[in-house]
């Protein structure tokens, strides 16, 4: 989205002064799916492509909104209990709210907002907008110094919660605030601790392959995945009343064989793709401290074969595009994010990407008969005030 189109239409929809300019971003993740509401380890980057929005007090109590990408537009009191209909709406509602019970006056203003992560492609663009308006909604109407990145980070995901309908983790809003250009970012989604850490795989890229199958969170099937995480951690926490399990973090390979009488066979599946992911997590970490690309892909396909078949949050499209990685020496490739559609990642070296972004395109076009979007990855930074 460029900033200067976006200042047009906010000139044309809501005259007088401009504005300040607010951006955030989507992001990526390396490896450690549905990790982080397990409280294991996350590996996410921010990517270039984001939300941006202008936001202006109006000096009244009512929120005057307007969505480019969707042409559409809804104002709302700012104290109103129901707040609007359209899910779009919601995240600006939902955060505005959010940042009030966090101590931020919260006023009336008029925002104009669009951007150019892609839609259900599993890179996080409602946190990409939860985000680009907890950072300038607390910028516009703190008082002092008001709330932290952090506060930031949970508004948002309690946006998703409460106001949504999607129990997510806390990866996809804390990429997009505390991304950095170049860097990936280690979360410990237990402790909170994480650390930048430099990505510069030189000799390979990182490419997104979407395969514009939508991949809609709330309500989905993604909330059962976390019910059956938190089935079995109840049930390690029955048999070690002495320990304290809060999540699957918690829990040892042992603990799982123990646990499988007691628990369903579903859960039981669900809880081996945790435990898996968390290992594998480990293993990228020493393969990426000593260089060694070769191996961080061989998890990303042990990754993707456990998202598929115990995990169960792959598709058909995804599955394809995976195995034509595979096929075509691809390093590494698996499903990105939360699944059920969207993107693949993959961990391609220079000189084989253009024959495999070829043959994805070709091949995928041929059986499914839609164009998969090839996006070249680029590690941004997080929320920020442009203007
Ligand atoms: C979605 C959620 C995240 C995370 C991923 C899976 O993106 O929003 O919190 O659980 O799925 O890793």
């Amino acid at each position: 989205m460029n900033k200067e189109n976006l200042k047009k239409v906010f000139a044309d929809k809501f005259p007088g002064e401009m504005g300040h300019v607010y951006a955030s971003p989507g992001r990526i993740n390396l490896i450690g799916e549905h990790t982080d509401y397990n409280g294991g380890f996350v590996f996410p980057g921010a990517v270039t492509q984001g939300i941006m929005a202008v936001i202006r007090p109006n000096g009244t109590d009512k929120v005057r909104a307007y969505s480019i990408d969707l042409n559409d537009y809804a104002e709302w009191a700012v104290s109103d209990p129901a707040g609007p209909e359209a899910t779009c709406f919601r995240f600006v509602y939902g955060v505005a709210r959010e940042l009030t019970e966090r101590g931020v006056q919260v006023k009336g203003f008029d925002t104009v907002f669009a951007g150019d992560v892609p839609l259900g492609a599993g890179m996080s663009s409602s946190a990409a907008l939860e985000s680009c308006f907890a950072y300038g909604l607390n910028d516009l109407f703190a008082q002092g110094e008001g709330i932290s990145k952090w506060d930031m980070v949970l508004a948002g995901q309690a946006t998703e919660h409460k106001y949504i309908g999607c129990n997510c983790g806390i990866m996809d809003q804390f990429a997009s605030v505390f991304g950095k250009a170049g860097k990936l970012m280690r979360l410990d989604c237990n402790s909170r601790e994480f650390e930048y850490f430099p990505f510069e795989p030189k000799g390979y890229k990182l490419v997104l392959v979407n395969s514009c199958v939508k991949h809609e969170l709330a309500g989905s099937p993604y909330n059962d995945r976390r019910r059956s995480c938190e089935n079995v951690a109840a049930a390690v926490q029955a048999l070690h009343p002495d320990k304290e399990v809060k999540t699957l973090r918690d829990a040892t390979w042992e603990d799982l064989k123990a646990v499988s009488g007691t628990c369903s066979a579903e859960d039981i599946k669900r809880a081996t793709f945790v435990l898996g992911e968390k290992d594998r997590v480990l293993a990228v970490c020493e393969a990426l401290n000593r260089g060694d690309y070769e191996e961080v892909g061989r998890q990303m396909y042990l990754t993707h074969q456990g998202l598929s078949k115990d995990y169960e949050v792959s598709c058909e499209e995804l599955d394809y595009l995976n195995d034509i990685a595979k096929e075509c020496g691809v390093t590494g490739s698996r499903i990105m994010g939360g699944g059920f559609g969207g993107c693949t990642i993959n961990l391609v070296k220079d000189e084989l990407y253009d024959a495999f972004v070829k043959r994805a395109v070709e091949a995928f076009q041929a059986k499914y008969h839609v164009e998969p979007k090839i996006i070249d990855v680029v590690i941004g930074d997080g929320s920020r005030r442009i203007e």
